[in-house]
């Protein structure tokens, strides 16, 4: 028995890091997948590696009608969409606020916030007339609290938490739940290859010390998020909505 058998789950940003890890332990805990991505051959390798009750198919969460496709293709290959977990996302342009250009603003917002937006506005309205549904909605610790130097990263994902409240508000009577899920610095390519490499030069001080702001005293390996987003699209989670839940290790606690 899994906590998650019999459940249809469609997850974005499946190819890699949170999004994969989260596939893999929803694979095992009994669910039927809709793995989407835009790294095709990474993606249709997860599906592959999961096996019976995965598929893959190309969804770019910034265009609607490829979202709205994924939607109608989840509902359509397995039956009904219980759960979402929209997890697809960027670290996006870095630096200071004043030196920002707003193309990459613009890119990252729509990757990270509107993404997020149009895959919740599209498999809300399947689980809201089906009256049952879980939507889980990436947000970070940079949902929370500032972070300096990624300010747009910060606004796309305190936008994230706000907006998956306000769908909670909006849709409890319905019987769909919307949560987002806040973690630190999790080992991933988005972390290991945009961060720390092309960002802080793989400078072994300023990686020490962002390792030095978590209380638990380590980096999150994806397995770990996976857990936590695994229990909240299920329903052992039936009582909670409108969260933003850390899995951080404590870095926001202080
Ligand atoms: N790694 C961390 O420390 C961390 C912490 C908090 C939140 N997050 C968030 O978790 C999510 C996953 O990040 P990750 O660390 O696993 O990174 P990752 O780079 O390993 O995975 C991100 C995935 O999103 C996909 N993607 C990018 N743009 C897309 C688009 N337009 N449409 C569809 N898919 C797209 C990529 O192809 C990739 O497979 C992101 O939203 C990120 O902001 C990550």
């Amino acid at each position: 028995m899994g906590i998650l058998d019999d459940k249809t789950i469609m997850i974005t940003g499946a190819a890699s890091g949170i999004g994969r890890a989260t596939a893999v332990e929803a694979g095992a805990e009994g669910a039927r997948l809709l793995l989407t991505d835009v790294n095709d051959e990474q993606g249709e390798a997860v599906a592959a590696e999961i096996g019976d009750g995965a598929t893959y198919l190309h969804c770019d969460v910034t265009d609607e009608a490829s979202v709205e496709a994924a939607v109608k293709a989840a509902v359509s290959g397995l039956g009904r969409l219980d759960c979402s977990f929209n997890c697809a996302g960027i670290l996006g342009v870095v630096g200071n606020i004043g030196e920002l250009p707003l193309d990459g603003w613009k890119q990252l917002i729509d990757v990270d916030l509107n993404g997020v937006f149009l895959c919740t506005k599209h498999q809300i309205n399947v689980m809201a007339e089906q009256g049952s549904g879980s939507i889980l909605n990436m947000a970070s610790a940079a949902g929370l609290i500032g972070w300096p130097g990624a300010s747009g990263y910060v606004a796309a994902k305190h936008a994230v938490v706000g907006l998956s409240k306000a769908a909670a508000l909006e849709y409890a009577e319905q019987g769909v739940r919307v949560n987002s899920i806040c973690p630190s610095y999790v080992i991933t390519p988005l972390v290991e290859k945009d961060l720390f490499e092309d960002v802080l030069g793989n400078d072994e001080e300023l990686i020490g010390a962002a390792r030095a702001n978590h209380p638990i005293g380590r980096f999150a390996q994806p397995e770990e998020i996976a857990a936590a987003a695994v229990w909240l699209l299920s329903d052992k989670a039936s009582f909670v909505t409108g969260s933003a839940m850390s899995v951080d290790g404590g870095y926001t606690a202080p």
